[in-house]
């Protein structure tokens, strides 16, 4: 019997492309696996009601451990529309698959590594006061950023209403701030709540020190803004500052959301661990992407207690979905497969893996048509791109 178990849900799009490529790679590290395919997605949504089935929560429950590629999502009209007919006006409501299950697990604690392999033409290089730019792959600021990112609360708990109940409306007219909108009518009113609370923010603060720990870091950084949204960033950074002191190694820094992106434009290499609440969290890490590479190279851990599931953070990019050869890059998929090994503690298969995706990157012999800053599409083979199965194939060959 193999040594782990582990379910893999490649969802839609160029999903389907990436997760098989991540897993040719798995192989030839000698990861003793076995893997079991579940649905998830569009065409469950469409013949089902139920982007995430119950034979896939059922799996995940089982073996703890998820692979996923990508979805597709669509607003709720669209959802309706393409229901199959039988099932049209019943009542099935979409609900993202991906939130669903970081609820249902309670998958709260997201890391998105945010590192910059050298020769990357997309990496982020800075200009010089005299008007010379950094030179890639010499000077060019080395980021090596981990946001960890609360993954089930804050402002996507789900908690909200457009034309909230009365009872609701009474509510938050007992808060004195509200009287500024009492009179507002019903459906032109919408209210989402955002929640936060104390053990879950200590959880995902205790990871990013450890993490922090773990790599050897100076520090950590608080990103919230308790300066107006005094409640709920406010009890986040009272709870880190709690936490920090069992680390008296590693210094809590804070910022504000605002103040951060700033800052991720003139000296991002000095953030190297970054904690924040959902929705910050998630623009952060988006940001920090772009500085090293952006969808093509954003990998990402949910974990919980028990389940840990692993994704890139990229979609399903539909409209080259169909293409063949297909063209995106897998090496955002790729690296979170191996965040998946350093979470079953297999780093050292993990670190082979990242050496050699960093070897096929700075050679610059193999590029995928992001890494060429061309567009994508059916020409981009033509134009010098290498294909989706190429990088897997170069990456392989630097293991082997
Ligand atoms: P997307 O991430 O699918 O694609 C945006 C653009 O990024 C693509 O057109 C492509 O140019 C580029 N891109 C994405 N992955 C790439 C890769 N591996 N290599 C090279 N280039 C890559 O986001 P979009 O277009 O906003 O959404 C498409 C669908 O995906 C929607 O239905 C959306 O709801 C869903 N989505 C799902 C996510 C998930 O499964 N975690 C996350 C984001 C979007
Ligand atoms: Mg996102």
């Amino acid at each position: 019997m193999a040594k782990h178990t582990v379910v893999t849900m490649p969802g839609d799009g160029i999903g389907n492309q990436v997760l098989p490529e991540s897993l040719r790679v798995l192989k030839a590290v000698g990861f003793d696996a076995e893997y079991i395919q579940a649905d998830i997605g569009w065409e469950c949504w469409r013949n089902e009601g139920n982007a995430l089935p119950r034979r896939t929560i059922d799996l995940l429950a089982k073996h703890k451990l998820g692979l996923f590629g990508a979805i597709t999502s669509k607003p709720n009209k669209e959802a309706q529309a393409e229901l199959k007919p039988e099932l049209r006006g019943k009542g099935y409501v979409y609900y993202s698959p991906i939130v669903t299950m970081r609820q249902r697990f309670n998958l709260e604690i997201c890391m998105r590594p945010c590192i910059g392999f050298s020769g990357n033409p997309l990496n982020y290089i800075r200009k010089r006061v005299d008007g010379s730019f950094d030179e890639p792959g010499f000077d060019e600021p080395k980021i090596d950023t981990a946001v960890f990112r609360q993954n089930t609360e804050g402002m996507y708990a789900g908690v909200e209403w457009t034309n909230p109940p009365e009872d609701v409306r009474g509510a938050l007219a007992t808060h004195p701030k509200f009287k500024a909108f009492a009179d507002v009518a019903g459906p032109d009113l919408a209210v989402s709540l955002r929640i936060i609370t104390r053990p879950a923010v200590r959880r995902i603060v205790t990871a990013a020190f450890e993490y922090a720990k773990k790599r050897g870091f100076k520090g950590v950084t608080i990103c919230e803004k308790p300066n107006v949204v005094r409640e709920t960033s406010g009890m986040m950074e009272e709870t880190a500052k709690e936490v920090a002191k069992n680390y008296p190694g590693i210094a809590l820094w804070s910022t504000n959301i605002d103040a951060q992106l700033m800052w991720l434009n003139k000296n991002p290499e000095d953030y190297n661990v970054i904690v924040a609440s959902n929705l910050f969290g998630d623009i952060l890490s988006d940001a920090f992407a772009g500085l090293v590479g952006g969808l093509g190279f954003a990998a990402s851990g949910n974990m919980g207690d028990e389940v840990a599931v692993f994704e890139p953070t990229h979609g399903s990019a539909p409209k080259y979905a169909e293409l063949n050869p297909p063209i995106v890059n897998p090496i955002a998929m790729i690296l979170s497969a191996a965040m998946m090994l350093d979470h079953v503690g297999e780093g050292g298969k993990a670190g082979r893996i990242r050496r050699a995706i960093a070897e096929v990157v700075k050679e610059g012999k193999v590029r995928t048509y992001d890494m060429m800053r061309i567009a994508g599409g059916g020409k981009a083979i033509s134009q010098g791109a290498a294909s989706t199965i190429q990088m897997a194939d170069a990456i392989l060959g630097k293991l082997n």
